[in-house]
């Protein structure tokens, strides 16, 4: 167990606080979800209680180490001063430059500073101006950070998979550090879903690619005593059992992988469900995610799709198939869409998922949700807040369901 913020004296110090704002902005630098910043509000209400200087970090983007003015994190600055009903400071350009260095040093408690964009720095992610990896550089810019409070807290989910300067570089030049709340909430549901599950447990896994999930499949097989697969990775799981799959996408470099996947649940006792009947069309434009007019639309009779028709969401009967287990079920994790969720047609299979989580949830099974497009289902439908955890982190929470050690938190001290 990771120490957290309420283990550590913080009161009247300066506190550097590594947020995940990685929000997304329109064209006009409008905020377009403010969920990440809406999630480290527990942090720094507490900081501010115990009346600390709070200075916040975090990246916006992918700049790559270059000054974009379009990433800069003054329009959050503001998001977060309208949200707290207090100003919140920021210095623009770099968040190392002497003049943010002084609003660092003069900063009282009770007040509140945002530094510029992390990535401006290409030191941020290990590298030197000239783009080449450079330990040594990302170690003196790590330093320079820690050079600018007492105390550091690791409150950035999204990002702690990533081994960079303001992760877990940073780290081993403070003399005070710990998780902040958001970070011990997410460790908690995952880490209780993964490690001390209320049984039976189900994993339900979705997207495009079998390769994208095969870590968190092997994983979780360990784990888990049901698993649904959907979305375009079951079509390869089919394909690999002799089940025709017409135009869908198919990783036919991995039939053998998803064989050997299917004998491991087999053999572990793992009730492995791949959908029973699916949507297809003869047409979808991946580029602008629509259905043209002419396409054809239909409903297989069984797992089998026909020659020039793809799958393209999960059918009724899956549906159904699916519900059964998810209601007989005490914790649920979830991550992927089950078809082409964007596009409307092919997105009651996600929909209904959502709908029976949260209906199980009702029912008293934790539920943790994770990875973007799930997430949106959750909210498109309305049952976000019967969740019991929605994840900020998209390529951190799988990692985790991956059993991978996250760089950010594997370098906190523990808990005495
Ligand atoms: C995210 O949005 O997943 C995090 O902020 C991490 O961003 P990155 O993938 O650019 O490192």
């Amino acid at each position: 167990m990771k120490k957290t913020l309420a283990d550590i004296d913080v009161k009247r110090k300066k506190v550097l606080v590594r947020v995940d704002y990685n929000v997304p902005v329109d064209a006009n630098l409008k905020i377009i979800n403010d969920k990440r910043i809406m999630s480290t509000l527990p942090t720094i209400e507490y900081l501010l209680k115990k009346n600390a200087a709070i200075i916040l970090m975090s990246h916006l983007g992918r700049p790559k180490g270059k000054v974009i003015p379009e990433m800069s994190l003054k329009p959050v600055a503001d998001r977060l001063g309208e949200v707290l009903g207090k100003p919140v400071k920021f210095v623009g350009g770099d968040c190392v430059s002497d003049e943010s260095k002084k609003a660092a040093k003069d900063l009282k408690p009770g007040q509140i500073l945002l530094l510029e964009n992390l990535r401006f720095h290409p030191e941020e992610e290990g590298k030197n101006a000239a783009g080449e990896k450079d330990k040594p550089s990302m170690n003196a810019f790590a330093k320079e950070l820690a050079s600018l409070c007492e105390v550091f807290v690791q409150d950035a989910f999204g990002t702690v998979h990533r081994s960079h300067a303001s992760t877990a570089g940073i780290v081993k030049y403070i003399k005070d550090a710990a998780v902040g709340f958001l970070v011990e909430k997410e460790l908690k549901f995952l880490g209780e879903a993964l490690e001390n599950p209320v049984r039976p447990f189900l994993a339900i896994l979705g997207g495009a690619k079998v390769s994208d999930k095969i870590n968190v499949i092997e994983n979780l097989l360990d784990k888990v005593d049901s698993i649904i697969i959907g979305g375009a990775m079951a079509y390869t799981f089919l394909k690999a059992q002799g089940v025709s799959t017409g135009v869908s996408l198919v990783e036919d470099g991995k039939l053998d992988l998803a064989l050997d996947l299917l004998k491991t649940a087999k053999e572990r006792k793992v009730n492995f469900l791949l959908p029973v009947d699916h949507v297809i069309t003869n047409k979808v434009d991946f580029v602008s995610k629509s259905m043209p007019s002419d396409a054809v639309v239909e409903t297989t009779i069984d797992e089998a799709i026909c020659n020039g028709f793809m799958g393209v969401d999960i059918g009724i009967k899956s549906i159904e198939k699916f519900a059964e287990v998810v209601k007989s079920v005490k914790t649920i994790v979830w991550n992927g869409p089950l078809g082409i969720f964007e596009i409307d047609e092919f997105s009651k299979g996600t929909v209904e998922i959502a709908k029976m989580v949260a209906d199980a949830t009702d029912e008293g099974a934790i539920s943790v949700v994770g990875g973007g497009d799930s997430v949106s289902a959750v909210k498109k439908v309305g049952v976000d807040k019967r969740i019991s955890h929605i994840s900020t982190g998209g390529g951190a929470s799988l990692e985790f369901l991956e059993g991978k050690d996250l760089p950010g938190i594997a370098i906190l001290p523990d808990k005495k």
